[in-house]
């Protein structure tokens, strides 16, 4: 029984909703002296878009040298890198071949040490994406493995001895044959959660871990900050391989990984490379309830130290878009739940999804701006770390790219030919692909107005959104009402008042359609947060006794406060002080 890939794919992004309630209570947890990973804000960088140095029309580490200026003027203090290890690039390199060398596209380790140590001095962390649910196929330890079943590194994945049969089905997220692939000189399947060419590590076998906490140590040894501990939720699975029971789509994630022996790994992973080198670690996912993502990143556990979960995302994946009453919950619930122990990440934008502003905002010329910044202050204004995806400082877009003959993501690839297998209707197919496919967010950096936006001076290894010519860093530079010089308002201020890190988070106007407005208190220090989310005026009574004081942020030029009421202007995002 093959199940539908959609439907499963659909209940995979889903993981995260939870019926569980939230505590009421809002308190302040206070920081630790390594409480950095708290008060960052993180930028992720997707290193092949970013910023080309050699015109070879891949980004590379030496474009990102160039660029550290920037990088310090946007007031981030964190970076989060996608991987750029050797690789065949079958997944645009969370397919690593050798997890301590750097693939000569982006430079080398010589230049990886320099960009590190520019962005110490600038007072930037380094998050490393650390890609070990899975390898390449073609790293040694499986090149071996498949040889021979006397291999020593055979227990490093994950086999089937086709003597038993064929395996129980497995789904795999890009693979519509499924998750088992057979190979030959072994006459034995392996495992694959994601693409054939991404054999899924083996955790039960403590070399392999060893072995990770290794490279993990080389890393931390060079000088990184954090870990991006990548697809970890399947790190550990039911290795007596059940058939599945009737529904188990509805758990996806249960049945495929988020073994109770996770917490053994994470654990023993934090004594081995967190507690002595002081680095943190964010997994990808965090269950699928909320008491699962409490496991994973509660202080007292000592195994993770932040919930990166898909529900915030997993709001706007389809172009009937999202309701602001539903964000609403969305985020007040996982406030909620993380009031007073544990952590989570902001965020609504990453590399495996559409544009910010398509999926949450408007990226109609009108409004792009605005909605933006709006989206911006919301991000930067809310308890948790906020981590800002590269070019959505700047309000970049979809890019619009109909035909599948455009799409080299092995993502995108994968749906497609499941959706044709399956007799879908293929028109309807492509504007949701179009709409929602993680190529849209790949698109290079839009640095100036100056042929393909600044980003190479080669031919870019995919096509450069045309809007650069109005788009971009040097037009937004120069404005002081950009999108781009909003972001850094709001990440100095973020910077200077702890209370936008720590302080208590209260939702008020809790019904109200268009407004998304909420206190953020700690001590004597209030703030008021009044945020838009429509295309049309909005008005609304503040709560008695909440005296509006001093702007601090606005989009823009008019006050929306004339005592307690308050009319907010399209996509309007202001930040007061509470008197
Ligand atoms: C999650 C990553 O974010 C995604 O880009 C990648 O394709 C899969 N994991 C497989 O590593």
């Amino acid at each position: 029984m093959k199940a539908s890939i959609i439907t499963i794919l659909c209940l995979f992004i889903l993981i995260g909703c939870t019926s569980e309630k939230p505590k009421e209570e809002t308190t302040t947890p206070m920081a630790t002296n390594s409480d950095w990973w708290k008060e960052g804000t993180l930028y992720q960088i997707y290193p092949q878009s970013f910023k080309d140095s050699d015109g070879d029309g891949f980004g590379d580490f030496r474009g990102i040298i160039e660029e550290l200026d920037y990088l310090e003027s946007l007031g981030i203090t964190a970076v989060w890198m996608n991987p750029f290890f050797e690789s065949p690039m079958v997944d645009n390199g969370y397919d690593v071949a050798d997890y301590r060398a750097i693939n000569p596209r982006y430079g080398t380790m010589a230049d990886f040490e320099e960009m590190l140590n520019g962005m110490r001095d600038r007072g930037i962390k380094f998050v490393l994406d650390v890609v070990v649910n899975h390898s390449s196929d073609q790293h040694m330890w499986f090149q071996e493995a498949r040889k021979s079943r006397d291999s020593q590194y055979r227990d490093y994945y994950h086999w089937w001895p086709a003597e038993k049969g064929e395996p129980p089905y497995r789904f795999s997220l890009f693979d519509p044959e499924g998750g088992w692939d057979y190979v030959e000189e072994t006459d034995s399947y392996y495992l694959h959660t994601f693409a054939e060419q991404q054999p899924d590590l083996n955790w039960e076998n403590p070399k392999l871990r060893q072995e990770v906490y290794d490279i993990m140590k080389f890393w931390a040894e060079k000088g990184v900050n954090g870990f991006r501990m990548d697809a970890f939720q399947f790190a550990s699975k039911d290795i007596t391989y059940p058939e599945f029971p009737e529904g188990y789509e509805k758990d996806f994630i249960k049945y495929h990984g988020l073994r109770p022996a996770l917490h053994d790994y994470l654990k023993e992973m934090y004594k081995e490379v967190m507690e002595p080198y002081d680095v943190f670690a964010v997994a990808e996912g965090s269950g699928s309830t909320l008491q699962d993502a409490h496991d994973l990143v509660d202080a007292d556990r000592k195994e993770l130290q932040v919930a990166y979960h898909f529900e915030y995302v997993d709001m706007a994946r389809t172009p009937a878009g999202y309701e602001l009453s539903q964000f609403k919950k969305v985020f007040s619930k996982w406030d909620s739940a993380f009031a007073e122990n544990g952590w989570v990440a902001i965020f609504l934008s990453n590399h495996d999804n559409a544009r910010l502003v398509n999926r949450f905002g408007n990226p109609s010329p009108e409004f792009r701006t605005v909605s933006t910044q709006m989206l911006n202050t919301f991000l930067l204004s809310m308890r948790g770390t906020p981590y800002t995806y590269y070019g959505d400082e700047l309000g970049m877009t979809n890019i619009d790219m109909p035909t599948i003959e455009e799409y080299v993501d092995i993502d995108a690839i994968g749906k497609y030919k499941s959706a044709m297998a399956k007799g879908e209707d293929m028109k309807e197919f492509m504007k949701v692909l179009n709409y929602s496919s993680r190529e849209n967010a790949r698109t290079p950096m839009q640095w100036d107005s100056t042929t393909n936006a600044g980003f190479t001076t080669g031919k870019p290894w995919k096509k450069v959104n045309p809007n650069y010519k109005e788009l971009n860093v040097a037009a937004q530079d120069a404005d002081p009402n950009s999108v781009l010089n909003h972001f850094r308002k709001m990440a100095h201020l973020r910077k200077g008042n702890l209370v936008l890190v720590y302080g208590a988070y209260d939702i008020i106007l809790d019904d109200h359609e268009q407004i998304h407005a909420y206190t953020r208190i700690q001590g004597d220090e209030k703030l008021l947060v009044l945020l838009n989310f429509s295309d049309s005026d909005a008005t609304a009574n503040l709560p008695e006794g909440l005296m509006p004081g001093e702007i601090l942020i606005n989009n823009y030029a008019s006050s929306p406060v004339d005592g307690d009421a308050v009319t907010l202007k399209p996509y309007q995002a202001v930040i007061l002080k509470i008197n």
